[in-house]
């Protein structure tokens, strides 16, 4: 028996297991390189009802009646709709099997209970023209008629907080009946209510109350009731806010949702999108400056996920959040194509410019002076004259061909010589010729959605990859191949390939999971990280693998030399310099406890105590649930390291339980 397994021996006498032929060697002497604090950040886009439904907060869903308006040029038939016949910009053909989903709903998001009203749909004397959509109610009778908004699969809403209702309303002149708004249990109970006064000179109103719920339910909804008179009413606009949103920000984000974001302490936060970037067709593509101003006049759009975004959470609150939590907004900018996936549409070359200068204009509402740019004046305006914090201009979502790197030399060229501060991001799509047929980029975006075998496989990637040219964003990444919803194999496998990420870290310096969220009620994408309803938020097994990384990042990784006979495990480490700890984490994929010894090479003084943060679970196929949110979730205990010095090292040996994830922080000085 070797040195080491004779100590392992002994050690098993005490409190550790039997005999072990693994070992990893930590070269604390030999640094890797510097783990960025841009490392580890957020993808949003709006798909599952991540936004709307999500982190928004407005509990009204179809709040101002547009979510029957299709893209120019597209139309319904049954629950589908067609979008434009526009030619697909690398082969010049029409893709006329494409179709997305569409509602059967009259008017989304509303129902009429009673047998003699009428509602509908109009464009008439809009409020304003960019949401002109109203809906329109005709009594017949003095009996009492609710309207009934169920909101995003039921309304949360919590006893003694407020709740801001608005509604732009107009009444016939002949109407003299009541108008009242109620919050109502999904028991029927009454929960707040209130009586809303218009005057009825056939004038719009636009009307503000306070509601204060009762008691607390997660699936109420909201009932405009109207009693007592025969008339026609028509609704512009009917909001539901919580005054008690994150940060208290007004039209801000749902308490519960942005807390567990923060909670991934994001180094940035990428927003549109996504595919929502490009849009279906150019004609449904994300507009980011419809996202502006009073959120009644914000038309929203039918996204390209399938259901309409009301543009409620527009590029304001996105920025203000990114400020909230620290972190570095990232925009990605439309470059006159679509999605490539869907109608591949192009813009004609004489638009382009069209698209960098909108471009332009988001990133002068997010940093420019208000003094010198109208569109940085409108941020003043809104309340925020300092600039908010962009760090990110990716040009394109997705894009590949000879016309996405033509224009994106364009734009990068622009840009950079405008905003020598931002970085510049490249999608690098679907292989790896791209860059080497643009002129120069600062990143590239590779995205990887796979197989629990591909990340494993494929922790070691970036060693090899070749340096100096640009650095790496991986912008979207996730193991959702034969992982159903999620599982933990899936969580431990991006383990796995996000430790090859750090490890390469002078290489790899953004990373962030994708998608973010997701609704249970309408998931259109297969895994996400985030589900929630109403009133819950789970993260998934892959979700506190994210926190975990982002928790224990080092400042500079140490070399590591590792001796697996297994392939399913893996080790990096690295050290916190603020906080003298050496870090280690080591995945185990296994059916089996991982016994191996670790021998530090190069260390002054370590700790013989150490904190360990574990993920585990105990099959493969098991995840978190909203009825066991905690089933996989981070154990943190404080651990003895008993230490043995051989001629030039320290050993120990540990024990990795089967299916689990490991972060080991011991204090450690040179
Ligand atoms: O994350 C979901 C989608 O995957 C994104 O919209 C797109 O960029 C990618 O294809």
């Amino acid at each position: 028996m070797c040195m080491k397994g004779i100590i392992c021996f002994l050690l098993s006498l005490a409190p550790f297991p039997a005999f072990t032929n693994d070992s990893i060697t930590i070269h604390m002497q030999n640094h890797g390189a510097e783990v960025p604090a841009s490392m580890y950040g957020i993808f949003f886009e709006e798909i599952n009802h991540a936004g709307d439904g999500g982190l928004y907060a407005e509990l009204v869903q179809n709040r101002s009646f547009e979510e029957l308006n299709m893209p120019e040029g597209y139309h319904a038939e049954g629950p589908w709709l067609y979008p434009a016949q526009t030619r697909y910009h690398l082969d010049g053909k029409v893709r006329s099997d494409r179709r997305y989903r569409w509602t059967s709903e009259q008017i989304p998001g509303w129902e009429l209970e009673s047998p003699n009203a009428v509602m509908s749909l109009t464009t008439d004397a809009p409020v304003s023209v960019n949401a002109p959509t109203q809906l329109h109610l005709t009594l017949n009778s003095k009996e009492t008629v609710r309207l009934i908004n169920r909101g995003y699969w039921g309304m949360a809403v919590k006893a003694g907080e407020k709740y801001f209702l608005r509604t732009i309303i107009k009444t016939s002149r002949n109407y003299k009946g009541t108008i009242k708004a109620k919050i109502v249990s999904h028991t029927n109970n009454i929960l707040a209510e209130t009586t809303l006064y218009c005057s009825n000179k056939g004038q719009w109103n636009d009307i503000r109350y306070e509601l204060i719920p009762s008691f607390t339910d997660s699936k109420s909804h909201l009932i405009l009731e109207f009693a007592e008179d025969v008339g026609q009413i028509w609704l512009d606009y009917v909001s539901l806010f919580p005054d008690n949103t994150f940060n208290h920000r007004p039209n801000g984000l749902r308490r519960d949702v942005a807390q567990a974001l923060a909670d991934l302490r994001p180094a940035f936060f990428r927003w549109p999108g996504g595919c929502v970037v490009e849009g279906i067709t150019l004609n449904n593509r994300f507009e980011w400056k419809k996202t502006l101003g009073d959120p009644a006049r914000r038309p929203g759009e039918y996204s390209t996920w399938g259901y309409r975004c009301s543009y409620g959470m527009g590029w304001h609150e996105i920025l203000q959040y990114c400020e909230d939590i620290g972190a570095k907004a990232m925009y990605v900018c439309n470059v006159g194509l679509a999605c490539q996936f869907r109608m591949g549409e192009s813009c004609q070359e004489d638009s382009v410019r069209h698209y960098l200068d909108d471009c332009i204009d988001a990133i002068e509402y997010a940093i420019g002076n208000p003094a010198q740019n109208k569109w940085a004046r409108l941020r003043a305006e809104a309340g925020h004259p300092d600039p908010f914090p962009l760090g990110y201009v990716e040009i394109g979502n997705e894009n590949w061909g000879p016309v996405y790197d033509r224009r994106f030399d364009y734009f990068y060229e622009e840009l950079k010589k405008r905003y020598p501060q931002l970085t510049f991001i490249y999608n690098e799509m679907p292989d790896r010729e791209g860059p080497s047929l643009i002129k120069k980029t600062d990143m590239i975006d590779p995205h990887w959605y796979e197989t629990p075998q591909f990340f494993y496989g494929n922790s070691h990637m970036f060693d090899s990859w070749e340096r100096g040219k640009y650095t790496i964003y991986v912008g979207e990444y996730a193991c959702n191949r034969n992982v159903g919803g999620g599982k933990m194999v899936a969580a431990l496998s991006e383990a796995a390939f996000i430790s090859g990420m750090e490890r390469n870290s002078d290489l790899v310096r953004m990373t962030s999971y994708a998608p973010l969220l997701e609704n249970r009620h309408d998931r259109r994408w297969a895994t996400n990280l985030i589900w929630l309803d109403a009133d819950q938020v789970v993260g998934r097994s892959s979700y506190y693998v994210q926190k975990m990384f982002a928790e224990n990042r080092p400042t500079y990784n140490v070399k590591t030399t590792h001796t697996a006979t297994d392939s399913l495990h893996h080790v990096i480490a690295g050290y916190d310099r603020q906080a003298k700890e050496l870090i280690v984490k080591v995945v185990n994929g296994s059916d089996l406890p991982y016994i191996t010894t670790i021998a530090v090479e190069g260390a002054g003084r370590l700790g013989t105590t150490a904190t360990s943060i574990t993920l585990k679970a105990g099959n493969l196929n098991d995840e978190n649930s909203f009825d066991n949110p905690r089933r996989i979730y981070p154990q943190t205990e404080s651990i003895s390291l008993e230490w043995f010095r051989n001629t030039k090292q320290k050993l120990c040996c540990l024990t990795f339980p089967k299916y689990s994830f490991t972060v080991i922080r011991i204090k450690a000085e040179y």
